[in-house]
């Protein structure tokens, strides 16, 4: 019963009501206002925990240049770097391609030559500069007594890419390819320790100087890496542009000249 109806009953019926209650059973007051149980309850407060849980918290993110960075400074020689590259798991170059492509030539030679990428042949064969370009790059090291198999190390030359692993329908590398795996370059470099550096192409210059451009970068020497470098025209590009041979055969002449004054 409503308490404002209760208020206002006189003495007589209040107790009326009461007494007929205590027949109907009821034998204690609970509360001072009557409550109708039949009403909608109110939505239950939900618990604090679950208001005020913590949002999921995100996998950190990797730095994939950082540890890039960290793995190749932990490789002493040719074979630690080769087993780091082949552990790193941040570049998705590598879940397509079939072979990682590290190098070919002799370690202990002169000169280091750093090309773009593999391409079919070389993602095939696990070796870098075995298809077309690659035997347009032999002859023309040939024409200045030099080559990867060389037996005299004055005479041989070493080679490897900018990216270990074939881009896709041979695109173009990303610059965030490029850039996580520049660290392992710099630290091949460093392991090698060449005396000179010849850059094929503009990924390489792109890779190693930080710029394009290579119609006028080509022939003119830079340095890199503390090293001598040479920016020459890709031999992919000379297939493409037999013309341009003219200035591939000159830069080929400089870097023979280099080499004599560096002896
Ligand atoms: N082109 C490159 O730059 N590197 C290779 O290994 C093959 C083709």
């Amino acid at each position: 019963m409503e308490s404002h109806l209760i208020d206002s009953l006189d003495f007589h019926t209040a107790r009326a009501l009461l007494q007929w209650q205590v027949e109907l059973g009821a034998d204690e007051a609970c509360l001072d206002a009557p409550v109708n149980r039949y009403e909608t309850p109110k939505a239950a407060p939900k618990p604090k925990a679950a208001v005020e849980a913590a949002p999921v918290q995100a996998a950190p993110k990797v730095d994939p240049v950082a540890v890039a960075k960290a793995v190749a400074a932990g490789a002493k020689t040719l074979d630690d770097l080769r087993a780091a590259m082949g552990a790193y798991e941040h570049c998705e170059l590598k879940r397509g391609a079939r072979n990682l492509v590290f190098s070919d030539g002799n370690p202990a030679a002169r000169v280091m030559i750093i090309g773009e990428a593999p391409g079919r042949d070389e993602d095939r064969e696990g070796k870098p500069f075995v298809g077309r370009a690659g035997h347009l790059l032999d002859r023309m090291f040939d024409a200045i007594d030099m080559g990867r198999t060389a037996p005299i190390s004055a005479q041989s030359i070493y080679i490897t890419n900018v990216l270990p692993w074939r881009p896709p329908q041979n695109r173009d590398p990303e610059a965030a390819e490029i850039a996580m795996l520049r660290p392992f370059l710099e630290r091949h470099v460093e392991i090698v320790a060449p005396e000179v550096i010849v850059l094929m192409g503009n990924i390489a210059c792109q890779a190693v100087l930080g710029r394009r451009g290579i119609t006028r970068l080509r022939g003119n020497w830079q340095e890199a890496f503390g090293k001598p470098v040479l920016p020459m025209f890709h031999p992919a590009y000379l297939l493409r542009q037999p013309s341009a041979k003219r200035e591939a055969w000159a830069d080929l002449l400089s870097l023979q000249a280099k080499l004599r004054s560096l002896a």
